[in-house]
């Protein structure tokens, strides 16, 4: 029975898919696939039957710009999603010290969820004699120091004066940042600095890494009208909801065109659930989730295409080849056939008596009325 259902699935989706051969894939029928111009991929959904659980759950509001993720209690603006990629990139609110009454420390804490900081993150600390830490689990697991330099107001990169940064460690599953004076003491301010830090994505670093200070000149104001900095998200499915799908016929685990691996991300020893990310093979694109069919890449088919082309010019070429070949055979095959024939003809002639009648008849011994010759098709007709 689930084999039958399966097998329909997979009809409808085939059909599905040659259908919007056009436009990509990204979620099932009946399923919003855009919020404010952003586009959400299977298991992301926003109404019921369109997630997978809801914890995927986005929460769109038209009259806002970008929808929104609440992961654990907090709520996160949604810049992207990629299925392909299982990654998503959001807002996260950058932590600030002593900055002019706009201190908080928000802690993002992502355990429990199928959600992981990526380590393609930055982590960008800035501030004098500043010690800034990234703790998990009552322990430090990464973190950077920058000393100071009064007289260096702005400097491109942010190199370990007056702003550090550090490649984000990678399981990271709780955002919770801890930032002390190192020297307080002399000169500097102490703790009386304004210091802050975030996570940043990669290609953000050129934009915000950089030492820009807080509370200065007007013209390096810059992070004072920034609250959040985009970071990316790895998210996978949960395993054991993973494996319900394959049993119930829901995922093809074995399609050709995507493969799943599991990811460990818990940072606890006693909660062992693992995610599964999946991806399409080369060659192929669309969402690996929906179903584990991904459609032929465009790259892939024109490449594809050349190739059959080339293949039927070969074929025209070989296909006359043969022909000709196969004639020339045929009327070889006709022309012995004669000379056997003729040949034969002759031999049984001669073995029949032929010679003998020949003879018989010329020396005018036999009595000719006696033989009756008959033309050869008479003599097939009658012994057939
Ligand atoms: C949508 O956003 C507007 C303004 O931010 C707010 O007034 C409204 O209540 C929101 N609607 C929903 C359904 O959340
Ligand atoms: C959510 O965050 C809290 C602390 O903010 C943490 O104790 C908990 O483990 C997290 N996970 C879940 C699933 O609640
Ligand atoms: C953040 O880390 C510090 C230092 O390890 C710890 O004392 C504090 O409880 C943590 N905060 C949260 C909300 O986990
Ligand atoms: C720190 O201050 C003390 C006394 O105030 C001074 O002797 C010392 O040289 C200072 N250290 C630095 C690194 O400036
Ligand atoms: C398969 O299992 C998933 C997760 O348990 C469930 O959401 C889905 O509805 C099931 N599908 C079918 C066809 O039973
Ligand atoms: C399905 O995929 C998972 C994750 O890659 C793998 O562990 C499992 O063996 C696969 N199951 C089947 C039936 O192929
Ligand atoms: C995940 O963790 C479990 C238990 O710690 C271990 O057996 C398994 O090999 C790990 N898997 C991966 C992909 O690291
Ligand atoms: C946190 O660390 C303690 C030891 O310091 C350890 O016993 C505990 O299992 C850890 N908790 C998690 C969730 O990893």
């Amino acid at each position: 029975m689930a084999a039958v259902e399966f097998t329909v699935f997979h009809v409808i989706l085939l059909f599905w898919s040659l259908r919007t051969a056009e436009s990509r894939v990204t979620t099932f029928i009946g399923c919003e696939s855009r919020c404010g111009g952003i586009e959400i991929p299977y298991p992301f959904g926003m109404k019921e039957g369109c997630f997978l659980d809801e914890r995927f759950k986005i929460h769109c509001n038209s009259s806002s710009e970008y929808p929104k993720l609440t992961v654990n209690g907090t709520d996160l603006v949604v810049r992207s999603i990629s299925a392909s990629d299982s990654t998503i990139y959001a807002s996260f609110p950058i932590v600030f010290t002593n900055c002019e009454g706009k201190d908080r420390n928000t802690v993002v804490d992502l355990e429990g969820s199928p959600f992981v900081f990526s380590s393609e993150n930055y982590f960008v600390a800035s501030g004098c004699n500043n010690l800034a830490l990234m703790n998990q689990n009552n322990s430090a697991i990464g973190g950077c120091v920058s000393i100071c330099d009064k007289n260096r107001i702005l400097i491109a990169g942010c190199s370990g004066i007056n702003c550090c940064q550090t490649r984000s460690p990678s399981n990271l599953k709780v955002f919770n940042v801890t930032m002390k004076g190192i020297d307080d003491r002399n000169g500097s301010g102490g703790e009386k600095q304004c210091r802050y830090a975030y996570l940043a994505d990669r290609s953000l670093i050129d934009v915000y890494g950089r030492d820009y200070y807080y509370g200065g000149d007007s013209d390096l104001n810059y992070m004072k009208d920034v609250d959040s900095v985009r970071a990316v998200l790895d998210w996978g499915i949960d395993r054991r909801v993973f494996e319900s799908l394959v049993n119930n016929g829901s995922y093809n685990n074995l399609s050709y065109t995507s493969t799943c691996k599991e990811l460990n991300t818990s940072i606890s020893s006693t909660i062992q659930n693992p995610i599964v990310q999946c991806s399409c093979e080369t060659g192929f694109e669309g969402n690996p989730y929906l179903s584990g069919i991904c459609q032929e890449g465009t790259t892939f088919v024109s490449s594809r295409r050349k190739i059959k082309a080339k293949m039927a010019s070969l074929g025209v070429v070989v296909g006359f080849g043969a022909l000709f070949l196969f004639i020339s055979l045929w009327w070889l095959h006709k022309v012995f056939k004669r000379k056997r024939c003729e040949k034969l003809k002759k031999k049984y002639f001669k073995r029949n008596g032929g010679l003998l009648l020949e003879e018989q008849l010329s020396s005018g011994e036999v009595n000719v009325e006696k033989i009756k010759m008959f033309p050869s098709k008479e003599l097939d007709k009658a012994t057939h």
